[in-house]
C-alpha cells in the first residue's frame, strides 16, 4: 500500500474535504447541545444503553444488578486457588497495612499513611507488575482543581454532579472537590512541575463538561510527571514494595474481616501469604477486558481484578454498567487503534469533522455525549472514514490548534502525541488524525464512604477500583484528582485504624471466596473460567472487532 505522508490514497480526498472548509470553521463555533439533544443522543448510541451488552449478576451483593458480561464472568467465575493450594499456616509477611496495586492511588495511600504515623517498613505494597507500571502512568491530559479567581470547590462540584447524570455519592463529591486545592499545593511541594505561563501562574484549560477552566498539566503526560514524583517520595521513605506479586484472593478471620492476602509471584509461581490489619485496594479497573469489543486506552494489568476479589469478600459495588468510552482513540494507522489522543487537543480548539469536512458536535460536550456523536456519525448517517484494516473513525483536526495558537503550540503543549504519530510519518500540526471513541476507564467500582472505607470491614479502597465518586461519568482531569484524594484519605483512615489498636483475629481463612464459588454452582454456574484474570490472554483470538456491532 503506497502511503502518501503517513495516509493511503483512500484517506487522501477525505482530507483534502477537512482542509477546504478549515479556515470558514475557524471563523464559527459550533453549539452545545440541548440538554434533552444530549439525553436522546445517548440513549440511542451510546454502547452502555445497550442491552444486549450487559446482564444481571447472578450471585453476591449486586445480586440483580446489570453489569457488562465481560465483568459478570470474572464475577462469577472459580477461584485460582483451590482449597489445599497454599498453605495459610505459614505466613510471608506479618504487616500493618498490605496496598495491592502499585500505580497513583496506592503510591499515595502509602505516603499518607506513613505522614500519619506508620512505619515505612510496616507497609507493604504488592503490585502486578512495576512499581508506577499502571493507567496513572499513562494519564496525558490533566487534573481538575478549582484555584482560579472566579472558579470555586461548588463551581467544581456542580460540573463532576452534572456530568454524572447527578448519580455520583455527593459525599464523594464532595471530598473530590474541596481537597482538590490542597492536593495542588502537596504537589508543588514534592516537586511535580506544572504547565506556567512567562510570568509563573499555573496554566489552565477547558476539559469537555467543566464551566471554568481548571485542568493543570504537564504538557501531555502529566500522568508520568506526578507518578514520577510520587514513586521518588515512597522510594525516599524506603516504603517496601514487591513487584510482580499479584494478588489471588484477600484473607478474612474467622468473622470476615479481611487480614491480608495471598499473593502469587508472577515470576516463579510461588505464593506468598501477607496478614495484615489493614488491606487498600489499589488495583485500577477493567479496561483491558475490552467490553463489546473496544479498543482500549489502558494498561495490560488493567483486569477487574480488585473488584472480583473485594466482590468475593462481600464489598458491593456500584455504578458497573457506567463504561467510560473515550470519544478520541486513535483510529489509524493500525498500530495505534485505540491509544489515548487527549481531549488536551479539543480543548486547544481542534474539531470532530466528518468525511465530508463537516464538523457535526460541540469539541468539548461531557466524554459519553461527546463519543455518542461520533459513533452515529460513523455508524448511523454513514459519514465515517475507513481505513485499509477495516475500522472507521472520524477527523481530529489538529491543524486547527496551530492555526489559533501559532507554529509550535502542538510541539509545545501536546509533544508526546506529535511524536507519536511522527513514528509512522503523520506530522499532526499539518494533517488531521483519525479517532474513534475506545474504552477509557471504569466509572463505577466497590462502593467506599469518604475516607476510601469499604462495607468489609478491615478493607479500604482507592482510585479507579473503587465507584461512586463519578457517578455514571466522569470528567476529564477527575481521576487524576481521584486517586490523589482518595489515596490520601484511605492511607490516613486506615493508619488511624491500625494506630488505634483495629485487627483482624487471629485465624486466616479463604472460607468466603470459596462459600461464593459455591453459590455460583449452586446458582447453575458452571464454566471453567477462573479468575482474578491478571494478564489479558490474546493468544489465538482476534483481539479488537474491526466493525463494532453498534447499532
Ligand atoms: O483526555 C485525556 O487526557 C484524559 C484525561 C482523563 O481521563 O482524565
Amino acid at each position: 500500500m503506497k502511503l502518501e505522508q503517513g495516509y493511503p490514497e483512500s484517506m487522501l480526498a477525505s482530507i483534502a474535504e477537512v482542509e477546504r472548509t478549515r479556515a470558514e470553521r475557524l471563523e464559527t463555533r459550533f453549539p452545545k447541545l440541548e440538554a434533552t439533544e444530549a439525553e436522546q443522543l445517548l440513549q440511542r448510541y451510546h454502547p452502555d444503553y445497550r442491552p444486549e451488552g450487559k446482564r444481571a449478576i447472578a450471585v453476591g451483593p449486586n445480586r440483580g444488578d446489570q453489569a457488562p458480561h465481560e465483568l459478570v464472568d470474572l464475577l462469577e467465575a472459580q477461584p485460582r486457588i483451590t482449597p489445599g493450594d497454599v498453605d495459610l499456616s505459614r505466613i510471608d509477611h506479618e504487616i500493618d497495612l498490605l496496598i495491592l496495586g502499585g500505580g497513583g492511588a496506592g503510591t499515595v495511600a502509602a505516603l499518607w499513611a506513613v505522614a500519619e504515623g506508620l512505619e515505612p517498613n510496616q507497609i507493604l505494597i504488592a503490585t502486578k507488575l512495576r512499581h508506577g507500571d499502571a493507567n496513572s502512568m499513562m494519564a496525558q491530559g490533566g487534573i481538575q482543581a478549582a484555584v482560579a479567581p472566579g472558579d470555586s470547590p461548588a463551581q467544581h462540584f456542580l460540573d463532576a454532579y452534572g456530568g454524572g447524570h447527578f448519580t455520583n455519592r455527593r459525599e464523594l463529591v464532595r471530598a473530590l472537590v474541596e481537597d482538590a486545592p490542597g492536593i495542588l499545593r502537596w504537589h508543588e511541594k514534592l516537586g511535580v512541575l506544572y504547565d506556567r505561563d512567562t510570568a509563573g501562574e499555573m496554566l489552565r484549560k477547558h476539559g469537555g463538561g467543566t464551566s471554568r477552566m481548571r485542568m493543570h498539566s504537564a504538557k501531555d503526560y502529566t500522568g508520568m510527571e506526578l507518578m514520577r514524583v510520587l514513586r521518588d517520595a515512597a522510594r525516599d521513605l524506603e516504603i517496601p514494595v514487591l513487584e510482580f506479586a499479584s494478588a489471588l484472593e484477600l484473607l478474612t478471620d474467622e468473622v470476615g474481616r479481611v487480614a491480608g492476602a495471598v499473593l502469587v509471584d508472577l515470576e516463579t509461581s510461588c505464593y506468598r501469604v501477607v496478614r495484615a490489619r489493614a488491606t487498600l485496594l489499589a488495583t485500577g479497573g477493567f479496561g483491558r477486558l475490552h467490553i463489546q469489543g473496544y479498543a482500549t486506552t489502558n494498561h495490560y494489568g488493567a483486569t477487574a481484578d480488585g473488584l472480583v476479589l473485594a466482590y468475593r469478600a462481600g464489598a458491593r459495588l456500584r455504578d458497573m454498567d457506567a463504561v467510560q468510552y473515550h470519544p478520541t482513540g486513535a483510529a489509524y494507522p493500525e498500530q495505534l487503534v485505540g491509544q489515548l489522543i487527549t481531549e488536551k487537543v479539543r480543548s486547544m480548539g481542534a474539531q470532530p469533522i466528518n468525511c465530508h469536512g463537516v464538523q457535526f458536535v460541540y469539541p468539548l460536550e461531557p466524554r459519553d455525549v461527546e463519543a455518542s456523536a461520533f459513533i452515529r456519525e460513523c455508524y448511523e448517517r454513514g459519514n465515517q472514514v475507513d481505513t485499509p484494516t477495516g475500522f472507521s473513525g472520524v477527523w481530529l483536526d489538529s491543524p486547527m490548534v496551530e492555526a489559533i495558537h501559532g507554529p509550535g503550540t502542538i510541539e509545545r503543549n501536546l509533544a508526546a502525541m506529535a511524536r507519536m504519530f511522527r513514528r509512522f510519518d503523520i506530522d499532526m500540526t499539518r494533517q488531521p488524525i483519525l479517532v474513534f471513541p475506545t474504552l477509557h476507564y471504569q466509572n463505577g467500582g466497590i462502593a467506599i464512604d469518604p475516607d476510601g472505607r469499604t462495607e468489609v470491614p478491615g478493607l479500604f479502597a482507592a482510585g479507579e477500583v473503587s465507584g461512586g465518586i463519578h457517578g455514571k461519568n466522569r470528567l476529564m482531569g477527575n481521576s487524576l484528582l481521584d486517586y490523589n484524594v482518595f489515596g490520601r484519605r484511605a492511607g490516613r483512615a486506615a493508619a488511624q485504624d491500625i494506630l488505634a489498636g483495629v485487627a483482624p483475629g487471629p485465624a486466616v481463612t479463604l472460607e468466603h471466596a470459596y462459600r461464593h464459588a459455591e453459590a455460583c454452582r449452586q446458582a447453575g454456574i458452571t464454566g471453567e473460567l477462573r479468575s482474578p484474570l491478571l494478564l489479558p490472554d490474546y493468544r489465538g483470538k482476534e483481539a479488537l472487532s474491526r466493525r463494532i456491532d453498534l447499532l
